[in-house]
């Protein structure tokens, strides 16, 4: 607690609003998409999304592949309380659907489905592009699949398995415009995942992680990505850190609050 407290302080005064940012890049990534309004009807179907998961009070026994979690002692999980606590907020989805409807990936990989909140924001905003998801726990991976079912998101593909073997065997096969890596949040898994999935871009790629201050390992696996040699422009703010390829520009890191 005391560590995100500190984090977060130290965010704060190092952070610039769209003022203090004279990359004409990262400017236009700021006003004309972390700052603009999201249309209501991809809001709508996110939240009836979300709705349904929060009236379910039914239980799963959930196997814990990540950093474990923070809120919950026992596997045994309640469906309403795993969205609540391990989903997407409602003001990261609304960021996420603009972040897709601004760059518009085609082909999109998301590192950690759970219960398929985070999928359903990428899939209503880029109803064109093909998205694939990984989940390692069964049960959990199965509501999400039935809600996928149930909304039709016909682009969206869920894999089930540890992402040991599932990440390699999709990066692969595939290049991808774009990587949510929300799985976990453990310093070794991120930089693993991270170092793995350079095989699978290409110049405009760019990628997203999720709670980069959630604790110090995660801050240190960001600061390390930061320096990576093919890592250009990072920007930073604080709930995410988003990670620019493009040889085109210099490398610069930004602090933006939003
Ligand atoms: C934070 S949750 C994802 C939340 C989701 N992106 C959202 O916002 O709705 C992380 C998920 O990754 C899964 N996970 C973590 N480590 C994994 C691993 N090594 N293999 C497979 N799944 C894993 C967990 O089971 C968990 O459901």
């Amino acid at each position: 607690m005391f560590f995100r407290i500190k984090s977060f302080i130290c965010f704060v005064i190092k952070s610039k609003n769209k003022h203090g940012v004279h990359s004409p890049f990262v400017f236009d990534l700021v006003t004309k998409c972390l700052h603009k309004k999201i249309s209501t009807n991809y809001n709508h179907l996110f939240l009836d999304y979300k709705k349904e998961l929060f009236k379910n009070t039914s239980t799963i026994n959930v196997t814990d592949y990540g950093a474990g979690s923070k809120v919950f002692s026992s596997n045994k999980r309640p469906i309403s309380k795993i969205a609540k606590n391990a989903g997407i907020s409602n003001k990261r989805a609304k960021l996420l659907m603009n972040l897709m409807q601004y760059y518009k990936p085609t082909s999109v990989l998301e590192i950690g489905t759970s219960l398929g909140l985070s999928t359903a924001a990428l899939s209503i905003s880029l109803p064109n592009s093909s998205i694939t998801t990984l989940e390692g726990c069964k049960e959990t991976a199965n509501i999400a699949q039935n809600l996928f079912n149930k909304y039709q998101f016909k682009n969206t593909k869920l894999i089930i398995g540890n992402f040991k073997e599932t990440l390699a065997k999709q990066l692969n096969k595939n290049t991808f415009d774009f990587i949510f890596f929300d799985g976990n949040h453990t310093k070794k898994a991120t930089l693993d995942y991270f170092k793995q999935s350079l095989s699978s871009i290409h110049n405009d790629s760019f990628f997203l992680f999720d709670d980069i201050y959630w604790n110090y390992e995660m801050k240190q696996a960001w600061e390390e990505i930061k320096k990576h040699p093919s890592v250009t422009i990072t920007v930073d703010t604080y709930q995410w850190g988003i990670v620019f390829f493009r040889k085109e520009q210099q490398k610069e890191h930004f602090t933006i609050r939003i």
